[in-house]
């Protein structure tokens, strides 16, 4: 008789894309990110045998063709917090690779906002912190990874997220790197572990960037390296 191998089949969430937040039914506050880094790392686990959900804020991209990867396509940042907390505590693995807009208008008008005054003054209320929120509710074999997009004191920011959103791994862009972050298809990324690793990859396509990450978090999940 063959012997049987039970292999757990590892689940990941991951947020990706921007959020887009109303202020009437035709005007949006929004952010040039494409999502492209987190559809990459949901390719890039599938491949590795991971059944993800990829919780998408607006993209130009298509749906991965993975039948191992189900997406949920989302507008707003209470969207995407309401789709991701739905699966979270069933996955062992959590990626907030999304650009969630921090804040959204006090109001939606129920009409278009027509032009009046020579100035518009708009009042925006925080969104809710998706990751720091579930952060809250992650258990001790649960593994969170988080990204920080960070112009000056990068790793000192990046570490204070780490913390405040209670990430096991932080993946740190500086914009003072060329082609690093939005709107490109390559980027410089540091991984920072809350062991206090530290690891420097070159500017490469993000696609390797993603290998990369998913490597490293594969390597720290005991039960599944
Ligand atoms: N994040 C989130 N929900 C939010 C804001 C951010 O889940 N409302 C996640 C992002 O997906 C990312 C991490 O938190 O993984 C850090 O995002 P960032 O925008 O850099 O952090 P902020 O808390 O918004 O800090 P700041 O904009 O002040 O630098």
């Amino acid at each position: 008789m063959a012997d049987l191998f039970l292999m757990e089949t590892l689940r990941v969430l991951i947020t990706a894309g921007p959020t887009y937040e109303p202020l009437d039914p035709v005007r949006f506050i929004g952010n040039h990110s494409t999502g492209k880094m987190g559809y990459a790392l949901a390719e890039t686990f599938a491949a590795a045998g991971a059944v993800v959900d990829l919780i998408s804020g607006p993209t130009s991209l298509p749906d991965p063709a993975s039948s191992s990867i189900r997406v949920q396509r989302v507008q707003t940042a209470d969207e995407m917090y309401a789709a991701a907390a739905a699966v979270a505590a069933a996955a062992d693995v959590w990626v907030f690779a999304a650009a969630v807009a921090d804040y959204k208008p006090a109001q939606v008008a129920e009409n278009k906002i027509k032009k009046a005054g020579d100035t518009l003054t708009l009042e925006l209320v925080k969104n809710v912190d998706i990751a720091a929120t579930l952060g809250k509710t992650k258990r001790p074999e649960q593994f969170s990874v988080g990204f920080a997009l960070e112009t000056n004191n990068e790793r000192a920011h990046a570490l204070e997220k780490l913390q405040r959103k209670n990430f096991d791994l932080v993946v740190l862009n500086s914009l003072r790197d060329p082609g690093a972050g939005f709107r490109h298809d390559t980027n410089k990324v540091t991984l920072l572990g809350a062991d206090g690793a530290v690891t420097t990859f070159e500017l490469k396509p993000k696609t390797e960037v993603a290998h990369d990450i998913v490597r490293t978090v594969l390597a720290r999940l005991p039960h599944h390296a």
